[in-house]
């Protein structure tokens, strides 16, 4: 996904919302060069950090998502796309989460990150 920098604000275009068909996950990236994924759920949308805080796996290569759910292909770890939220083993520390807007049917991105869920206390060994 090619993204351009809107010069407005430090909102990032990521395209035009079309590009993003519901229940898919699409790769993007900061203009740092950090993976993201986007995820479009019933016409809502949601953006994760693309690198699986167990192992590294991307979503947007090989992950699977159930809802607002997104479960990790190497080792079935899952995340709530929604809070970025560690839901089942082996995963523990959540994903980073961003804030997205729509505006002329293009998606917009804030590069600042949301605050991070907290480590779900039901994930110990
Ligand atoms: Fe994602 Fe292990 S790399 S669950």
């Amino acid at each position: 996904m090619n993204i351009a920098t809107d010069k407005t604000d430090a909102w990032i275009n990521l395209g035009a919302i079309t590009d993003y068909p519901n229940g898919s996950i699409t790769p993007a990236s900061l203009p740092s060069g950090l993976a993201l994924a986007v995820y479009r759920v019933d016409d809502e949308f949601f953006v994760t950090a693309d690198r699986c805080t167990h192992g590294g796996a991307s979503f947007a290569e090989e992950g699977e998502l159930d809802g607002h759910v997104v479960e990790c292909a190497w080792h079935n770890g899952t995340f709530d796309i929604r809070t970025g939220a560690a839901l089942t083993l082996p995963c523990r520390t959540p994903l980073m989460t961003y804030t997205t807007r729509i505006e002329d049917g293009d998606l917009l991105l804030n590069p600042k990150p949301n605050k991070r869920a907290r480590p779900a206390a039901n994930n110990k060994p």
